[in-house]
């Protein structure tokens, strides 16, 4: 979260002085749509036909993406080894088996690998645009048509990037987005689903809402009505994240602002050297993100007095060599409903190793990240890029 304040107390104030905080309700007893209303704008914004906002995060808007793609046991879907453990938790819960892919130096799903890890079980490939880092979605989408599998995108850290002028979520078949607070959009929690596919629409506005008991357009639907998890939005998330999308343009232009000085200023200066990007203009400029020859470089660049650097390497639960859970089949609450002992997943990929993708653990500790903010001053911007430019120096 980067901004917050007076729109979004007003907006929340509405809710609550109208009693109706559930989000299904009728506009002419009082009800203000705002978790429908949020659902237009940010299927316009992305340029899609449909958006599902959800109460269960970024996971269960991946989980409603796969459910929608009709994903489950004896499928395979192919995730990178950088993203949160969320990412292929929601493979993992849908049923199906996550088969984890190299990044290559952008930091995103690597294309070559992906290829080389198609199999006669893959139906899905989820491309994660980390720290807002836009991942290749031009290869990423002709590879996955090549085969026949579907695209999930998990926009969950890159809210409103884009990748060649196409906004992120929009690429392939769905995409997923997090408003959870560390997210560039919040409400402290939430998340949401788009795509422009009707069924995957349906399947995942009934996965995702109870089989929309509650829906009123739930009799148009083509798709029988099954039984799913219980995802519903409030009408106070809709109206903070309806004033959240009216400051992200805003964001998203200081962000990337400051993430082009960074890289204007200090491109070519000794010891330098910036992740090749697939999207500089698309890039939604959380970070700015340096590379090294080594680990130790990287570590000395991101200790160097007033760089704040962090290395990805060291971000817990977004690499995969500590999604311990899932490394050791440690899934869901009672063994039979544990996809890896599922008679329909024997003889998928099930095994993993900590160093199973050599390339991503190399990358993420060769990698410094610098956080940005979008209300850092000009002052503050100058000095932290004197303090890089230092800091490169002297390597
Ligand atoms: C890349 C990625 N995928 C999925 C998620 C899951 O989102 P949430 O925490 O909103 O469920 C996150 C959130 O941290 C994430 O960063």
């Amino acid at each position: 979260m980067y901004r917050l304040g007076q729109k979004e107390i007003d907006e929340v104030s509405k809710v609550i002085k109208a009693r109706k905080m559930f989000r299904v309700g009728d506009p002419k007893t009082g009800h203000l749509q705002e978790a429908n209303r949020f659902e237009k704008e940010w299927a316009h914004t992305i340029g899609v036909k449909h958006a599902l906002l959800l109460s269960g995060g970024g996971t269960a808007g991946l989980m409603a993406g796969l459910a929608g793609m009709g994903i489950g046991p004896g499928d395979e879907v192919i995730v990178p080894g950088y993203t949160f453990m969320a990412t292929a938790a929601a493979v993992l819960m849908v049923g199906a088996i996550p088969v984890i892919a190299e990044i290559n130096e952008t930091l995103t799903l690597d294309p070559r690998d992906v290829e080389k890890k198609i199999g006669p079980h893959t139906k899905a490939i989820i491309p994660v645009h980390m720290c807002g880092i836009p991942a290749d979605m031009k290869t990423l989408t002709a590879l996955a048509r090549k085969h026949k599998i579907k695209v999930l995108e998990d926009c969950c850290q890159a809210d409103g990037g884009s990748f060649r002028g196409k906004r992120l979520g929009s690429w392939g078949q769905a995409g997923a987005y997090s408003f959870n607070d560390f997210k560039i959009m919040s409400a402290g929690e939430g998340g949401a689903l788009v795509t422009n596919d009707d069924k995957i629409f349906e399947r995942a506005g009934i996965y995702s809402d109870s089989g929309t008991t509650f829906r009123p357009y739930v009799k148009n639907f083509t798709v029988p009505i099954f039984l799913g998890f219980q995802f519903r939005s409030t009408e106070i998330m809709g109206a903070i994240l309806r004033m959240q999308l009216q400051r992200l343009a805003g964001m998203l232009a200081d962000l990337r602002r400051i993430r082009a000085r960074f890289v204007a200023k200090l491109k070519g200066n000794p010891g330098i050297r910036f992740a090749p990007s697939n999207d500089p203009k698309g890039d939604c400029g959380v970070v700015a993100s340096f590379q090294f020859k080594s680990e130790a470089l990287a570590r000395a660049f991101a200790k160097a007095e007033g760089v704040g650097g962090w290395l990805p390497i060291d971000s817990g639960k977004h690499v995969y060599s500590n999604w311990d859970p899932i490394l050791k089949h440690r899934v869901g609450h009672s063994p039979g409903m544990n996809p890896y002992r599922m008679p329909n997943n024997k003889g998928l990929r099930l095994n993993y190793t900590k160093n199973m993708c050599p390339r991503t653990l190399d990358i993420l500790k060769r990698t410094v990240f610098i956080s940005l903010h979008p209300d850092w001053t000009e002052a503050q911007v100058r000095t932290r890029i004197a303090v890089c430019r230092k800091a490169g120096a002297s390597l």
